[in-house]
Parts: C-alpha cells; structure tokens; sequence
C-alpha cells in the first residue's frame, strides 16, 4: 500500500535521485534548491512512499502571501505508478488544504507539451492565465495556470475530489498551510 506524508530534510537524496530521472537536467531543481524548499521556505513537501519507504512521487507548494496564493513548484510521479491517480490525490490534498486555510488561490506553471500534466491540472479546475514565452528555454513556451479558491469558486468546482480527499484522510499525515485559518 503506497502512502503520503509530509517531506523532511532527510529525504534530500531520495527527492534529488528521483527527480533526476523525472525532468531534464536543465529543468531539475537539483539538491541545493531542493534544501532551500525543504529545510527554509515558507510551504509543505508532499511524498508517495511504497511499502518499502521508497520515494514514488512528490510535489511541493510554496507559500506566497503577498499574492495570497500557493504556487506549485514542482511535482513528480515515479513512472512506475503513473496514471494510478497519486498525482491527482497529491493535488487534491493540497487544494483541499488551501482551501481549509484560506487561500485565494493556486498557481503554477506547465510546459506547453507537457498534455498529461495540462490534462490533470485542467481536471482540477485549474485555469489558463498566461502564455509563458521561452519560459522552458529557446522555443520551450509554457503557461500559469490558476486555480481561485474563493468562495464563489468552490461551488461545482470539486471534479473527482471526493473520493481522493478520502482516501488521503486515512493515509496523510495532513499538516495545515496556514495557521490563521
Ligand atoms: C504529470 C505527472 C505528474 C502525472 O502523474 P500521474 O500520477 O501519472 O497522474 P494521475 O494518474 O494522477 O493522472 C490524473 C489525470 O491526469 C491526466 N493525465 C495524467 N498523465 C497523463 C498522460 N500521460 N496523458 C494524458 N493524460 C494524463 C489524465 O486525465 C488522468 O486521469 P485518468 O488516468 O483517469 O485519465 C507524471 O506523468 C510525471 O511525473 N511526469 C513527469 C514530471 C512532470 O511532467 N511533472 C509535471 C510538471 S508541470
């Protein structure tokens, strides 16, 4: 049975290795500014771990006041359990969390070509914002996608979260954003 909890500082390696083998080189984070995420900003680190605490996917979410948003810094499914729905839950937790905390939103940015990850965010909820010239490098176009929260947002605005939010209530150990909630 696959499980998700919040990341520490000890998982560095675990997260570096996989994610070297989830993204090109230039578009890793790479271990320094994955101790930032993990021991300094302000956000949570998400992980998938098998029976054996092997790391099978992650995502991270950032803290941004000023904007009064989340924004998703990266996210990342072992390739072994894709389309299994963990990047879905992962989501799913996130959002559900934010919007316990209230947050007005949730941001994040995708490669054009990235359609498996389009297709999930969209799915989501999550909306088209701006078209991001070059972002991913000479030619490599992306776009941020956002996801408002506020309360006139939330009504009809829950596609496949129910049985998600479920499932991650027995397996996560949940940690608030914020605490002023
Ligand atoms: C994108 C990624 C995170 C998706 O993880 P996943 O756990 O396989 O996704 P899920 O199983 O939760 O998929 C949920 C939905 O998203 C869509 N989706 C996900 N991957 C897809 C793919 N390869 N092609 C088409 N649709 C896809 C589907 O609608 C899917 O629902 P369905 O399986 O019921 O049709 C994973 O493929 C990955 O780690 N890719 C490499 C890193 C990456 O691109 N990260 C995103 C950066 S923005």
């Amino acid at each position: 049975m696959l499980t998700v909890r919040e990341a520490s500082l000890d998982d560095l390696g675990a997260i570096a290795r996989l994610e070297h083998y989830c993204f090109a080189p230039d578009l890793a984070f790479g271990r320094r500014r994955w101790r930032y995420l993990l021991a300094q900003a302000k956000g949570r680190t998400l992980l998938v771990l098998d029976e054996r605490k092997q790391l099978m996917g992650y995502l991270c979410a950032l803290e941004h006041k000023g904007w009064d948003r989340l924004v998703i810094q990266t996210l990342a499914i072992r390739w072994t359990i894709r389309r299994q729905g963990w990047a879905r839950r992962l989501l799913a937790q996130v959002i559900q969390d934010a919007r316990k905390a209230n947050w007005g939103a949730i941001r994040l940015e995708v490669d054009n070509t990235n359609e498996g990850a389009l297709a999930l965010y969209q799915q989501l909820g999550f909306q088209f914002q701006q078209h991001l010239t070059n972002y991913y490098g000479d030619g490599q176009h992306g776009q941020r996608l956002v996801l408002r929260l506020g309360r006139d947002d939330i009504v009809g605005r829950q596609p496949h979260l129910d049985g998600v939010s479920h499932h991650l209530n027995a397996s996560a150990n949940a940690i608030p954003l914020r605490d002023n909630a």
